[in-house]
């Protein structure tokens, strides 16, 4: 089976043998009879550089429906299966007027797997709104609920990233969402301009989500058309000594304070500063709009890829003294 249309880089690598997952009991029943281990789970497929082809089973989780489980005057908890698409989420909390995910449109993947990395952007993370989720685990077939402080999330981190890596299959999410009283993030600059532009000075969510996206189509390629897996590497945190020393060299290097000792540089910054911002080398490159994404432009090789993503680190390393860590699981 080729794993092309199962993978936002589009690359045709092949799969073994491949399982399309629709309900828990399926998933109990089929790692009951998989004997094949270790076994591939494939969610959306938005963070994965797949650089060879899969010699196991592919598990594709694709377990759908959602459900309001608990209400409030002001919130709603809602249920999620783990197959639904991200951004489908995020419209019909739109369209029900729940609040706390709009900063999340249009971010690629399945809800599955929305916990696994904390996805965030412009101001917002998926912890902010996380309450609990269920998983599998992959060897005893047992159900776990995991709370908010199990998860143990961080930047682009969860437990399941780290201590619980490759044992659990994460099957529902739940959310506490907002009915009325919204709270609005609007602090990050770009969703500012973008909102004074639209001429809006009292946003609603839905206008939010609206800033975001279009803020999103200028800068990131669609999946659809140029294969992708959104940032390739995670923002780098570094001491504050080393940025000093960098601010001398480069008095115009962007950063975030973190804590007294420490600072987030953007890596796009890096990497375009390094020269690699729009680069193409045949069917892969560099994106033109924004150097923290790698891009197959037709057919390339997950391999070819993972070449560029190294002679980027080495080079960063070697001009910026950093070490800029992949954001993306490299298969
Ligand atoms: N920058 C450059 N050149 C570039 C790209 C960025 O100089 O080619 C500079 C920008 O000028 C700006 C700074 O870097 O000063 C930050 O850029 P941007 O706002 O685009 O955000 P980012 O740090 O590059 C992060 C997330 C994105 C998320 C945005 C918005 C990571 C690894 N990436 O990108 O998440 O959408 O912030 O919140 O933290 C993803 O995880 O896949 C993803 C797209």
């Amino acid at each position: 089976v080729s794993l092309k249309p199962f993978n936002t880089f589009g690359l045709d690598v092949l799969a073994k043998r491949f399982i399309s997952i629709t309900s828990e009991s399926e998933l109990i029943d089929a790692l009951k009879n998989e004997t094949d281990a270790p076994i591939f789970i494939l969610g959306g497929g938005s963070n994965v550089l797949l650089t060879q082809d899969i010699d196991s089973t592919v598990f594709h989780i694709n377990i759908k429906g959602k459900s309001i489980i608990e209400e409030t005057e002001n919130t709603v908890i809602v249920s999620i299966n783990a197959g639904e698409n991200w951004h489908q989420f995020v419209q019909w909390c739109l369209d029900h007027n729940f609040g706390g995910i709009e900063n999340l449109s249009l971010i690629p993947g399945n809800v599955g797997t929305a916990p696994m990395q904390n996805i965030g952007a412009y101001g917002v993370e998926l912890k902010n709104t996380f309450v609990s989720c269920e998983a599998i685990h992959i060897k005893t077939q047992e159900k776990r609920r995991f709370t908010k402080d199990d998860c143990n999330f961080g930047y682009r981190e969860s437990v399941f990233k780290k201590a619980l890596k490759g044992q659990y299959i994460i099957t529902s999410v739940n959310f506490c969402l907002t009915k009325h009283k919204h709270v609005l993030y609007t602090d990050y600059g770009a969703i500012q301009s973008q909102l004074e532009l639209n001429g809006i000075n009292k946003p609603t969510i839905q206008d939010i989500s609206k800033a975001v996206i279009t803020i999103r189509q200028q800068k990131l390629p669609d999946p659809k058309i140029i294969g992708n897996s959104g940032s390739f590497f995670k923002n780098p945190v570094v001491s504050n000594d080393l940025f000093q020393e960098l601010k001398d060299n480069f008095p115009e290097i962007p950063s975030y304070t973190i804590n007294e000792d420490s600072v987030k540089i953007p890596a796009g910054w890096l990497i375009e500063k390094a020269g690699f911002k729009g680069k193409r080398f045949g069917n892969y490159g560099v994106h033109k709009n924004q150097a923290l994404v790698l891009v197959n432009y037709d057919d390339a090789e997950g391999s070819d890829i993972l070449q560029l993503a190294k002679l980027i680190q080495k080079t960063i390393l070697r001009i910026f003294k950093i070490n800029i860590e992949t954001e993306v699981n490299i298969i």
